[in-house]
């Protein structure tokens, strides 16, 4: 884990400088497969572990990671245990999204001074390789930011967890580092959130897409995207749109009882050998018919990859002022219809695809007519 802190990270607008994503915490029904799923068909490697056998009696971790992209996997071992409520409640689904500080006492003072409501206060957890400070606060649904200050621990991930390796051999994926992480929220709360990163974290609004962008024949929704000063934390809030049917939000929404993260973007410098890897190893990924390829050259232009691969692999291009990207979506990750992965190549563009919204949504719907849900 690197431990040294971003200089200059900070913006005039930011409440507190934010030097990225420090990790995602999933909780799981199963922890241990969980973790195997990772391993074997992300490419992730396990670097830390806690349990019964590190004195955590109720609470198992594993701790996966590929390039800067850390995720704990976490379930508990006893039935009321929040963790296993909270699974019980939305199914397997990201409770923490961490956001990784300079000094954690005062971003958490100055969040809560700035309306922020608390989920736990600071400490500090030692062990041999230093210390930590965390504290957390509240965002939609029951997700939180936990803001981790490490710049003073050299272990391989924090105090209470003990070193661990994977016990085959993993073949990692090319994942970079996280892109942006998307929430969904309840018809008519997307702009109190906007709100709330505008004026607890000081976040800019980046962009807007309202129904006019993001609609097919039969569902819409309406999203806008924050961030922080640096740019490398991207939140993108949607909410659902009336349409003639269903729309994915809606279904999200009933599927995981409450706003929550909709889905995490993955950066990757390779992505034809990223899915390519990730097809072999069984991830399932949306459709997007044939005939999107046929006039997507007029679209966006000259790239660097040819139209066969990209047809072969089903990635989705789109193309802003800055140049373009490359884009795919996973099917989602658990049971219910709701977390997925996208995976993400930028060649300069800093937007999300605009262009590919239609596809994709008449992509999403043709899952949730198979599902029953549309
Ligand atoms: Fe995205």
């Amino acid at each position: 884990m690197n431990t040294a802190t971003i200089m200059n990270s900070m913006t005039e607008s930011d409440t507190f400088p934010i030097n990225g994503t420090d990790f995602i915490e999933f909780y799981v029904g199963n922890a241990k497969q969980a973790s195997l799923y990772y391993q074997h068909c992300l490419g992730f490697e396990l670097i830390a572990y806690r349990g019964p056998e590190t004195g955590s009696r109720d609470i198992v971790s594993y701790v996966v990671k590929q390039g800067k992209v850390v995720f704990v996997l976490t379930s508990a071992l006893n039935p009321n245990h929040e963790i296993l409520k909270h699974v019980a409640q939305h199914g397997d689904g990201v409770k923490v999204l961490a956001l990784w500080v300079d000094n954690a006492r005062d971003a958490y003072q100055k969040a809560i001074e700035r309306g922020a409501e608390s989920a736990f206060e600071p400490y500090k957890i030692e062990d041999e390789f230093g210390y930590i400070i965390v504290a957390a606060i509240k965002t939609y649904g029951e997700t939180i930011h936990t803001l981790v200050e490490r710049s003073n621990y050299s272990g391989p991930f924090m105090p209470g967890y003990r070193p661990a390796k994977s016990e085959v051999a993993v073949k990692p994926l090319g994942f970079k580092y996280v892109d942006h992480c998307v929430g969904n929220v309840e018809l008519g709360q997307m702009n109190r959130w906007v709100k709330f990163y505008e004026e607890v974290l000081g976040f800019k609004l980046l962009v807007t897409f309202d129904d006019k962008d993001i609609s097919t024949e039969y569902s819409a929704l309406m999203s806008k995207v924050v961030s922080n000063g640096n740019g490398y934390i991207k939140f993108p809030i949607n909410e659902p749109a009336n349409g003639k049917k269903k729309s994915q939000i809606e279904e999200y929404l009933d599927f995981y009882k409450s706003a929550g993260v909709q889905h995490i973007a993955l950066e990757t410098d390779n992505i034809l050998a990223t899915v390519e890897g990730m097809r072999k190893n069984g991830i399932e990924f949306l459709y997007v018919p044939d005939n999107y390829y046929e006039d997507v050259l007029d679209r966006v232009g000259k790239i660097d990859e040819t139209i066969e691969d990209l047809k072969r692999l089903n990635i989705l291009v789109d193309r802003d002022e800055e140049g373009y990207l490359l884009q795919i979506f996973t099917k989602p990750i658990q049971d219910r219809p709701t977390v997925f992965f996208e995976i993400i190549e930028r060649h300069g563009a800093k937007s999300f695809g605009k262009g590919n919204f239609k596809a994709l949504f008449e992509s999403i719907e043709r899952e949730q007519e198979l599902r029953g849900n549309l």
